[in-house]
């Protein structure tokens, strides 16, 4: 079985796992949407069946309106290990843009417009970290065998990781099902990056009392002995975009509108999604407004741009955002910025790759096993 070296505690981590970032053109600064979106058009046009454009649900709307696929995290996957077109132009963030890179031909390229794109929750389980806290956790569990999950928003370093500890990916799609398949083969979860997804499962398939959370480097935290003895031993890393939402937000809305549904991202805190009507990914929270009744109103617990996509594609439904003018937009999904296409297509139609995403081929290999048994189940 391939391990890492143990790292030391003190590694020098890095908010941005690609230093290669290349800064936009001062000519593609001030671009005005009709210009753009025509050369966007005219590049696309010359490109043809060489680019598909994938965009994360959370994209800006001038980002959605020229994907040829825009979905959720798992559908995402799904359709760049598809596609065929020679380049992969990734709307969304640095871990789903390498998840397309391990999951496509080795002759495809997959482009990430603007490297700053990289999701904060990932950069707080990276893999060194993670290794060095296995070693204390299989220390003081020596004969349990305990099987790391890794959820996509982490980094593929941290998915070959797992696949060489007999582990697995999943989305907030497909969680539950990976802990089903874990605990057929092992006894315990190490679940990493987001605690809160980690116990809405835990919730989800009633093993709410098995939970211990862990961060390593708190002092006044519990240390590996304590959280061993639980069978679900749940990362501290948080979304802040969906850690913001709280059960006030959902009295609020009912209190306003006694009718209104509640439909949450399980990535929002346990309390929230307990007493929200639904939970479920950001494709759940399309398809439940999509099957909406006319004149129903459904607040939505998630990202604010996929919030006002649903306003505009669903007007026969009130649409509102849960906690209103506070919820947030997602900053790293945000660094996609249109001028940004612009500039890579324009680039691609003049020979030049800008922003490629190339993860190393031996963590490429691991990761893959983690992407391909989550894919499986
Ligand atoms: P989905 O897997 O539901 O698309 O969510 C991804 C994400 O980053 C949520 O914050
Ligand atoms: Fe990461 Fe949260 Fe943004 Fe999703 S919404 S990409 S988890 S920061």
């Amino acid at each position: 079985m391939v391990t890492m070296e143990t790292a030391e505690l003190e590694t020098d981590l890095s908010l941005f796992k690609y230093d290669s970032l290349e800064q936009l053109p001062t000519a593609y600064r001030d671009l005005d949407e009709a210009e753009r979106t025509d050369r966007i058009e005219t590049a696309l046009a010359e490109l043809g069946d060489d680019v598909v454009i994938l965009g994360h649900n959370y994209q800006r709307r001038e980002i959605v309106e020229h994907a040829d696929f825009v979905g959720d995290s798992y559908q995402l996957s799904k359709e760049a290990a598809e596609a065929d077109a020679e380049y992969v132009i990734f709307g969304g963030v640095t871990f789903m843009a390498e998840s397309a890179d391990i999951i496509t031909d080795d002759e495809q390229t997959v482009i990430l417009p603007s490297m700053e794109a990289s999701c904060p929750m990932a950069g707080m389980a990276e893999a060194l970290q993670v290794d060095a806290a296995w070693a204390e956790i299989t220390a003081a569990a020596p004969d349990a065998n305990i099987i790391p999950i890794t959820y996509m928003n982490s980094y593929a370093d941290l998915k070959a990781f797992c696949a060489s500890q007999g582990g697995l990916v999943c989305t907030s799609s497909n969680a539950h099902r990976a802990f089903e398949w874990a605990f057929d083969r092992g006894d315990k979860v190490l679940f990493l990056p987001d605690k809160h997804l980690g116990e809405n499962t835990a919730h989800r398939l009633g093993m709410e009392d098995a939970i211990a959370e862990w961060d390593p480097w708190d002092p006044e935290g519990k240390d590996a002995t304590e959280v061993a003895e639980s069978d679900i031993i749940l990362w501290d890393g948080y979304c802040q975009v969906h850690e913001r939402f709280s059960e006030e937000h959902i009295e609020q809305v009912r209190a306003d509108d006694p009718d209104a549904n509640v439909i949450v991202h399980p990535e929002c805190r346990r309390e929230v999604v307990e007493a929200a009507d639904v939970a479920g990914s950001t494709a759940t929270i399309c398809d439940t407004v999509a099957n909406a009744e006319p004149g129903e109103t459904w607040a939505i617990g998630t990202e604010i741009h996929l919030t006002r996509h649903l306003q505009r594609w669903h007007p026969e439904v009130n649409v509102l955002p849960l906690c209103g003018d506070a919820c947030m937009d997602c900053n790293a999904m945000r660094q996609i910025d249109p001028n940004y296409l612009t500039w890579v297509l324009e680039e691609l139609v003049a020979g030049r790759e800008r922003n490629v995403i190339e993860v190393a081929p031996d963590e490429k290999e691991l990761a893959q096993v983690a992407l391909d048994r989550m894919l499986e189940i």
